[in-house]
């Protein structure tokens, strides 16, 4: 890479070289938005825990803007460790993506790093630290850049960020995980979570096919026993209680900022409409159980009932019946208490709602101009995941401006994987060889042993980071880059 005299200077202003970006914008200086990364104290079952937040000096969580903002902001580290944030979903600059060390440096404690570009695209997005294990104690926050047709509707909007929480320390879970386990400990899954794809790698997939033996491995469906799962911050003993109409329309944007759990989402009972998915229009569908995998957001619309009842709004984890969630009350409704665990687990996240999604603005047809296999790849039993690009572990896509590309994600091992892509939507357009015009994502779930393309324009040169949202599986090697070749 031959950094540009102009990426340097970029570089110099995010590493938090002084005041120089923020008085060349001083035009615009009323826009600034402060954002903090600060210690804090929760309480979970009635325990204190220290853990991270990113607020604003007024307190606010997170960052909403609207539809034709800058996201102009200075991020100010107050912890005493490196660190920083990246903004999951939004396509800025790769200098400003905040990806420790590979879009720039981290931020040192006591320094801040200001950014600056078009709050794009719109929708629900969130951010997140992305440096070492930080997502895991709540170094996360709601990123929102409201839809001017929703600030017109004057619909009342509602955010949940759905987090798991733990009372061990984030290397503590990720050491343990990566202990060596005899074999049979590791249940049925673990058979063919250990096998390498080879280039063969069809003999495998021919495997899950119909003909599977009676001992079929099961997907394993958590690496971490969690000690709660936290809605905006809270649990089921003292829920966050939103004061909404009886009757009235509620938008809620729903945000999966755990670190290693899927969730399945339930509204009460009641049907409502999903309208977006990672913030992006699709065709509305009607649903009463979201699955919202690691990283992923969802916008859905909820009608209150007319008859003043209070709505819970509560997330399950994937084949737990532990759940957290929050209350719609009407003026003066009872609220029941919600259990912390459900009657049932919730079941395992598929890809079926996936399947029958489409883009409300699907990507103009053209020729693909570059097909890359990209084969996720595991060892359960030592905890070592892994990404092949074209057959090469830890590859890097690459890509030319201008190209249309698609990713062809195979999974070979038995867990789900979230995959995420830096600084570009793409579409999903076939599942297990089924052609679909699916929905515009950043992160999409490849469940095991399923194939899952998507495809991109690629317009936005520079380095990015490509890998599994499920922090343990990043960690332990699930992570690879895209570049563009030849930019500058
Ligand atoms: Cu949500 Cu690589 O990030
Ligand atoms: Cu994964």
């Amino acid at each position: 890479m031959n950094p540009s005299r102009r990426s340097l200077v970029v570089g110099a202003a995010l590493a938090g070289a002084g005041g120089l970006a923020l008085s060349a914008h001083s035009a615009r200086a009323a826009d600034r938005k402060v954002l903090r990364l600060h210690y804090r104290t929760i309480e979970v079952d009635g325990k204190p825990a220290k853990r991270y937040r990113v607020s604003q000096p007024s307190g606010e969580w997170g960052l909403t803007l609207e539809q034709g903002d800058m996201f102009d902001v200075r991020l100010e580290n107050n912890l005493d460790v490196l660190s920083g944030l990246h903004w999951h979903g939004l396509n800025p600059p790769w200098r400003q993506d905040g990806v420790p060390y590979l879009s720039a440096p981290p931020i040192a404690p006591g320094k801040f790093a200001d950014y600056r570009f078009p709050a794009q695209p719109t929708g629900t997005r969130w951010m997140h630290s992305h440096f070492g294990l930080q997502e895991q104690n709540l170094a996360a926050a709601p990123l929102i850049v409201r839809e001017t047709e929703a600030v017109r509707s004057g619909i009342r909007e509602v955010v949940v960020m759905f987090e798991d929480f733990s009372w061990r320390q984030p290397e503590a879970i990720f050491a343990d995980l990566r202990k060596p386990k005899p074999a049979m400990a590791m249940g049925g899954g673990m058979q063919m979570t250990g096998n390498k794809p080879t280039t063969g790698g069809r003999t495998s997939m021919a495997r899950s096919g119909g003909a599977m033996p009676a001992a079929a491995p099961k997907p394993d469906l958590n690496d971490v026993t969690y000690d709660a799962y936290l809605a905006n911050d809270r649990t089921l003993a003292d829920p966050e209680i939103f004061e909404v109409d009886a009757g009235a329309d509620v938008r809620l944007r729903l945000i999966n900022g755990a670190a290693s759990s899927n969730f399945v989402v339930e509204f009460g009972g009641l049907e409502v409409t999903l309208l977006t998915v990672d913030g992006n229009p699709i065709v509305p569908v009607k649903l009463t159980a979201l699955p919202l995998a690691i990283a992923q957001r969802a916008d859905v619309m909820l009608r209150m009932p007319a008859d003043k009842r209070a709505v819970p709004v509560v997330a399950r984890g994937e084949g737990r019946t532990l759940q957290t969630g929050v209350i719609l009350r009407p003026g003066g409704a009872a609220v029941e208490k919600v259990a912390i665990n459900g009657a049932t687990p919730a079941p395992e996240v598929s890809l079926a709602l996936e399947k029958s999604l489409r883009a409300s603005q699907p990507l103009a047809s053209r020729p693909v101009d570059q097909t890359v296999p990209v084969d996720l790849t595991g060892n359960m039993a030592a905890y070592i995941w892994g990404m092949s690009i074209h057959g090469v572990e830890a590859l890097p896509v690459t890509v030319e401006k201008g190209q249309r590309v698609e990713l062809t994600m195979r999974n070979t091992t038995m867990m789900s994987h979230p995959m995420h892509l830096h600084g570009h939507s793409f579409q999903v357009v076939e599942i297990d060889g089924q052609r679909i015009a699916g929905a515009f994502r950043d992160t999409v779930l490849v469940t095991p042993r399923s194939t899952v393309k998507v495809a991109f324009d690629a317009d936005n040169p520079g380095m990015w980071a490509f890998h599994c949202h499920n922090l343990y599986h990043m960690e332990a090697g699930m992570f690879a880059t895209m570049v563009y070749r030849g930019f500058s």
